[in-house]
C-alpha cells in the first residue's frame, strides 16, 4: 500500500515543475484568431460590411416591431417562427440587397440562415405564455444569429456600447475610441471604416452608430440609474443619442 502511495505521488510530483507564471494572458504568435472562411476583395470590403450592418439592423427593426405580441404574457404559441421571421427580413431588406454581387449574395444567404436559426433556436423561450418579458429582444437576436453567422464565416459581428448589459458586448480598445467619437457626435454620428490587421489576417472593421428610439428608452432611457423591468440601471439617455454600435469585421483578400 505505502509502495502504491509512493508510486501515485512521483506521478503527481512532476508537475508542480510547470507552475504557471500569469494566467488569463493571450497567446502569443500562431493562426490568425478566427478562421476566415469567407473573404472579400479590397474593393468590395465597405459594400460588404455595411451590407451586413444594415441587414442586421433591418433583423433587429423586425423584431422590433412583432415586440408587442413577443412580449403578451396571454399568448402562449406566438407563430413568430423562424420562418415566418425570414420572410419579414428578406422583404424588407430587398432594396438593400439588390446590387450584391455573387460574393456578396453567398454572404448575405449564411446570414439569412443564421438569423433565422437564432429565432428558431428561441422558439421555446418566445412561447412561454405567463410572462411578459421573456429576455428576448432584438441585440439577443442579433448576438446569437452573430455568432452563427462568425461560424460559417469568420466574419465578426457584434455591439458593443457604452454601457454594455452582455460581456460579450464589450468593446475593444477601437470601438471604444469609435463609440466616444459618436457620442460627441450624438444625432449626427455616421458608419465609419478602415483596415485594420487581426492576428495575420487583414480585415475591413466597420462600425455603425445605433441611435436610441423613444419605446428603446423605457430600458437605456431615463432616469440614470433606476432599475428598468429586466432589472438593468437605466443608462440615463434620450432618444436619438447613441447607445452603441453594430461593429463588423470582414477579411479581406491579399
Ligand atoms: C426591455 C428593456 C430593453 C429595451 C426596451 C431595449 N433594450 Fe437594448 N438591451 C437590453 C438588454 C437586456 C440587452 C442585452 C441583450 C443580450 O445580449 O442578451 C440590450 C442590449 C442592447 C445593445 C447591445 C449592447 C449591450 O448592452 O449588450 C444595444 C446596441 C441595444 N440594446 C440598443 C437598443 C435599442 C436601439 C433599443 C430600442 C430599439 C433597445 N435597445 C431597447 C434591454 C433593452
Amino acid at each position: 500500500m505505502k509502495k502504491l502511495l509512493l508510486i501515485i505521488a512521483s506521478l503527481y510530483l512532476p508537475l508542480g515543475a510547470f507552475a504557471v507564471e500569469e494566467i488569463g494572458v493571450p497567446a502569443q504568435g500562431g493562426a490568425p484568431e478566427y478562421l476566415f472562411l469567407e473573404k472579400v476583395d479590397e474593393a468590395e470590403a465597405h459594400s460588404t460590411a455595411e451590407m451586413i450592418s444594415k441587414s442586421l439592423a433591418i433583423g433587429r427593426l423586425v423584431i422590433f416591431s412583432h415586440m408587442g405580441v413577443l412580449t403578451d404574457p396571454e399568448l402562449g404559441d406566438k407563430g413568430f417562427t423562424g420562418d415566418y421571421f425570414l420572410e419579414q427580413w428578406k422583404g424588407a431588406l430587398e432594396a438593400e440587397t439588390m446590387g450584391a454581387t455573387p460574393v456578396q449574395q453567398r454572404i448575405l444567404g449564411k446570414l439569412m440562415w443564421a438569423g433565422k436559426q437564432s429565432i428558431d433556436n428561441n422558439q421555446d423561450r418566445l412561447n412561454v405564455k405567463g410572462v411578459k418579458w421573456k429576455h428576448f429582444l432584438p441585440a439577443k437576436w442579433a448576438r446569437e444569429a452573430g455568432l452563427m453567422f462568425n461560424s460559417r464565416t469568420g466574419i465578426v459581428t457584434r455591439q458593443p456600447s457604452i454601457n454594455y448589459r452582455h460581456p460579450s458586448n464589450a468593446p475593444d480598445a477601437k470601438e471604444k475610441e469609435v463609440l466616444a467619437a459618436f457620442v460627441k457626435s450624438g444625432q449626427e454620428a455616421k458608419p465609419v471604416g478602415e483596415f485594420a490587421m487581426m492576428g495575420k489576417q487583414k480585415v475591413y472593421r466597420y462600425f455603425d452608430p445605433v441611435h436610441l428610439m423613444e419605446p428603446c428608452l423605457a430600458c437605456h432611457g431615463k432616469p440614470k440609474g433606476e432599475l428598468d423591468m429586466l432589472g438593468f440601471k437605466k443608462d440615463g439617455l434620450e432618444a436619438g443619442d447613441v447607445f452603441g454600435m453594430i461593429s463588423v469585421s470582414v477579411a479581406v483578400e491579399e
